[in-house]
């Protein structure tokens, strides 16, 4: 593969937290495929700090054992970065370990041609966020170095409610400024969500029916078959809301939602999903109450398998009443969406794996056919699977063969694995590219963050005076019935895919 062109000669990716879970398990994996399809700068480094006492050789060796777990056919092009991985020992809150870290920086600029392009990645605790950005500041590591610059990557979540959200954005721009600052979602990072843009913009077919005409209402499921697995402690205090809801799901919604961008500039993209997400009707606590319905996972079965309960997962308290189901309804308030409610639910231990997003259409405005012919077909539908099996299906009513007048509803599907060649990159990876070329495009900006949790702040303050009861749902199921009375009257059922 050709380099992108907008790479910088030589860089830095400086791992805070580089010993941790996520590192490990997505980072790292994630340089090994960038450097397995020659999309790093032709002079890259890698420096780890964290706590733990460890060698440059140490370190070296757990990067490429991680990337070796998933992507052995990588490890021959990641062999060569081997001498420039460095690791720096210390505690973020120690302002000699980010002298030291300045030191090791400089002499990759030196000795490297690391050219001072720097990037940060938070891969820790944000209870560590401050600390880790202080850190960074005290040694001037915030400012571009002449003729590079100074990126800093933040991981979700980011901030636990609107108001530690607005404090920690204030903090980060003591020190960094917006244009330094890529905070991450994933989820803008999956092929199929950017694929939502070329849907909608490339094609002249979707978008005339893209809208309250035509529309009767968007369901998007967020379902997971995994539990908490050994997060319970993270979870406990997060929950669906905070973890998968203000985040993730906002994401596909704005996406779903916005107006056609000027141009694919990350601020004309940006500025359009801010403008959708500000649409979004901001719910009372009599809303909450009657839109929003919170589950929690009981024992069960996924795939046969029998699952224990939330509670009696590890770190999670057994009186727990955390939420790992949320449905809810939104009502965007805009000329294009006026009266079409957004269903979303996302959940754990879920019948399966998928994410997609459901355009389930008006019926047609008469039907010149007897009743009995259309006994069995839906309003038209269409489907976006985000995930897994990536790909599109429209969903239409067909006249059945034979000599009577019968219509039945038919798919039409596009594969994204049968309709390409070309191998989509992990979400982890692309991101990273990204970050390193300086396209912001798919990243969190500040008054995103804020408007997505002004959204969700309601409802967290309704759960936190406890009006929002979490129902047990058995684990393999699709979450607590109660999801299904917040759907219109004139469909009961969501779309089980
Ligand atoms: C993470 C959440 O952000 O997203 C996890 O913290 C969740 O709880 C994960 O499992 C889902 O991501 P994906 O890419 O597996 O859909």
């Amino acid at each position: 593969m050709t380099p992108d062109a907008r790479l910088p000669p030589g860089a830095v990716l400086i791992v805070l937290g580089a010993t941790g879970d996520l590192a490990h398990r997505k980072l790292y994996p994630a340089l090994g495929c960038l450097a397995a399809r020659d999309q790093l700068p032709s002079s890259f480094s890698v420096v780890g700090i964290a706590r733990t006492e460890m060698s440059d050789a140490d370190f070296a060796h757990e990067v490429m054992e991680s990337i070796a777990k998933v992507h052995p056919d990588a490890i021959a092009a990641v062999n060569a970065l081997s001498p420039t991985i460095k690791y720096v020992t210390g505690e973020f809150d120690d302002a000699n370990a980010f002298k030291r870290l300045a030191s090791v920086l400089d002499a990759l600029d030196h000795d490297h041609g690391a050219n001072g392009s720097r990037v940060f990645y938070l891969s820790t605790i944000p209870q560590l966020f401050e600390a880790a950005i202080g850190g960074l500041s005290g040694a001037g590591l915030n400012v571009d170095p002449e003729g590079g610059f100074s990126r800093i990557v933040i991981e979700k979540p980011f901030g636990h409610d609107l108001a530690s959200a607005r404090e920690l954005n204030d903090f980060v721009h003591t020190h960094f400024e917006e244009r330094q600052i890529f905070r991450i979602d994933h989820y803008l990072g999956k092929e199929t969500v950017q694929n939502v843009l070329a849907l909608r913009f490339a094609n002249a077919i979707f978008e005339p029916v893209w809208n309250r005409q035509y529309i009767d209402h968007v369901q998007i499921t967020v379902a997971e078959s995994i539990g908490v697995e050994h997060r319970g402690t993270f979870y406990e205090q997060a929950g669906a809301l905070r973890d998968i809801v203000q985040n993730h799901a906002m994401q596909v919604i704005s996406l779903m939602a916005m107006e056609p961008p000027a141009s694919f500039d990350a601020n004309a993209v940006r500025d359009e999903k801010v403008k959708a997400l500000r649409s979004v009707e901001r719910m009372s606590q009599i809303d909450v109450g009657i839109a929003v319905v919170r589950g929690q996972y009981g024992s069960g079965a996924v795939d046969g398998v029998p699952v224990p309960g939330y509670r009696e997962e590890e770190g999670v308290s057994p009186t727990s009443e955390t939420e790992t189901f949320v449905a809810m309804r939104m009502m965007i308030d805009n000329w294009r969406w006026a009266g079409v409610p957004f269903y979303l639910r996302a959940g754990k231990r879920l019948a399966k794996r998928v994410t997609e997003v459901t355009m389930r259409f008006k019926p047609v405005p008469h039907l010149p056919l007897p009743t009995s012919a259309v006994d069995s077909v839906e309003p038209n539908a269409m489907i976006l699977r985000i995930q897994p099996d990536e790909g599109i299906r429209l969903e239409f009513g067909a006249k059945v063969p034979g000599t009577g007048f019968m219509v039945r509803t038919v798919g039409l599907d596009f594969a994204y694995r049968e309709g390409f060649t070309e191998q989509a990159p992990e979400a982890y990876e692309r991101l990273l590219l990204d970050v390193l070329v300086g396209d912001a495009t798919l990243f969190i900006r500040e008054d995103e963050v804020d408007v997505a949790w002004q959204i969700v702040q309601p409802i967290v303050d309704a759960v936190g005076r406890g009006g929002i009861p979490s129902r047990t749902y058995a684990s393999g199921t699709w979450g607590p019935t109660a999801a299904d009375a917040i759907l219109d009257a004139h469909f009961d059922s969501w779309r089980n895919p």
